[in-house]
C-alpha cells in the first residue's frame, strides 16, 4: 500500500485523506469488538465482505434517493467517500425486540414491534455510548431540530427499503444503527448524508425460517461461524460472488484493475 496520511483509526475502519479535497478513502480491517472494546479478535476476511455489502446497500440506497457518502469501491478493502462533519449520534432503528432493548424492558427478544422504535446513542466510547433523547441532542447543540428531523425521515425510509429488500432473500431485518454528517453539496447546502457503513456489523440479521443469528451476535455471543454468516449475507444479497476465487485473508488493498472485483 503506498503511504497517505491516515485521518483516524477506528476499531473497524481506517479513514485515509482521500485523492481530491473533501473525499476519503475508508479501509475496513477484520477487526471486531464488542462491549466497549473489552472483547476483540480478528474474524478473517470480515472487511473484504463489509466493505462489498456497504458499497451494494449504499449503492441502493443512492438509487432510491437516499443521500449518502459513498462514491465508489476502489479495491478489496476500500472504498472512496465525501468526507462529512460527523454528528456524534448514532441512531439506531429496531423492527424487533433484541438486545439492549430487550434487556432494558425485560422483553422477551424476537417479539416485533407494532410499530419501529427509532433510538439515538450518543458516541463516546468513555460514557459507553449513552441512550438519549431528542432533549439532549437539542439541548447540548449535537443538532438542530431540522437535522434531526431530516435524520428520523431517512431514517424510516432506509429501514423500509431495507426491510423489504432482505425480506427478499430470506432475512428479518430485526435492528439496525446508522450514523450521519453534514455534507456541503455541489449546490453550496448543507445536508445531512447518511454515512459509515451498513453491514452484518451494525445491522441484526435473522434467518426467516430458522431465526438463526448472521451478524455480529455470533461474535458478541461466542456463537462461531461469524465469517460464514457474513458470507452468507453476502452469497444472499448477490455481491462477493467471486468468493471462491479470493483470499479473504488478504490484507492488502488489491486493485478493482487485477481482475478481482
Ligand atoms: N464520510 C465520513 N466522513 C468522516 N468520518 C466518517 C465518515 N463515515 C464514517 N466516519 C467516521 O469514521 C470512523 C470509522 O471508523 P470505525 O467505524 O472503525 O470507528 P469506531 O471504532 O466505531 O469509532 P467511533 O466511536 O469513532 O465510531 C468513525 O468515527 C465514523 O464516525
Ligand atoms: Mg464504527
Amino acid at each position: 500500500m503506498s503511504k497517505r496520511y491516515k485521518l483516524y483509526e477506528g476499531k473497524a475502519k481506517i479513514m485515509y485523506e482521500g485523492p481530491e479535497p473533501g473525499t476519503i478513502i475508508q479501509y475496513f480491517k477484520d477487526d471486531a469488538t464488542a462491549f466497549n472494546n473489552q472483547k476483540h479478535d480478528l474474524i478473517a476476511g470480515k472487511g473484504v465482505i463489509n466493505n462489498r455489502i456497504s458499497e451494494y446497500l449504499m449503492t441502493k440506497l443512492t438509487e432510491i434517493g437516499v443521500p449518502n457518502h459513498f462514491i465508489r469501491r476502489l479495491n478489496m478493502r476500500e472504498q472512496l467517500i465525501h468526507e462529512v462533519e460527523m454528528l456524534p449520534l448514532e441512531v439506531a432503528v429496531r423492527n424487533v425486540v433484541a438486545g439492549s432493548l430487550a434487556k432494558r424492558f425485560g422483553l422477551e427478544e424476537s417479539t416485533q414491534l407494532q410499530r419501529s422504535i427509532i433510538e439515538y446513542y450518543y458516541k463516546s466510547d468513555e460514557l459507553g455510548d449513552p441512550l438519549i433523547s431528542e432533549g439532549h441532542i437539542n439541548c447540548f447543540g449535537w443538532a438542530t431540530n431540522q437535522e434531526i428531523d431530516d435524520m428520523i425521515i431517512l431514517s424510516l425510509r432506509v429501514n423500509d427499503f431495507l426491510v423489504g429488500l432482505f425480506l427478499g432473500v430470506g432475512i428479518r431485518l430485526v435492528d439496525f444503527k446508522l450514523e450521519f454528517g453534514r455534507w456541503h453539496n455541489s449546490n453550496e447546502e448543507v445536508q445531512i448524508v447518511l454515512a459509515d457503513e451498513i453491514s452484518p456489523d451494525n445491522c441484526r440479521l435473522w434467518d426467516i425460517k430458522t431465526n438463526e443469528k448472521m451478524d455480529k451476535d455470533r461474535f458478541r455471543r461466542d456463537l462461531g461461524g461469524v465469517k460464514e454468516a457474513y458470507q452468507e449475507v453476502a452469497r444472499r444479497l448477490g455481491v462477493l460472488t467471486e468468493i471462491n476465487n479470493i483470499d479473504l485473508n488478504n490484507h492488502n488493498s488489491l486493485s478493482v484493475q487485477d481482475g478481482l472485483a
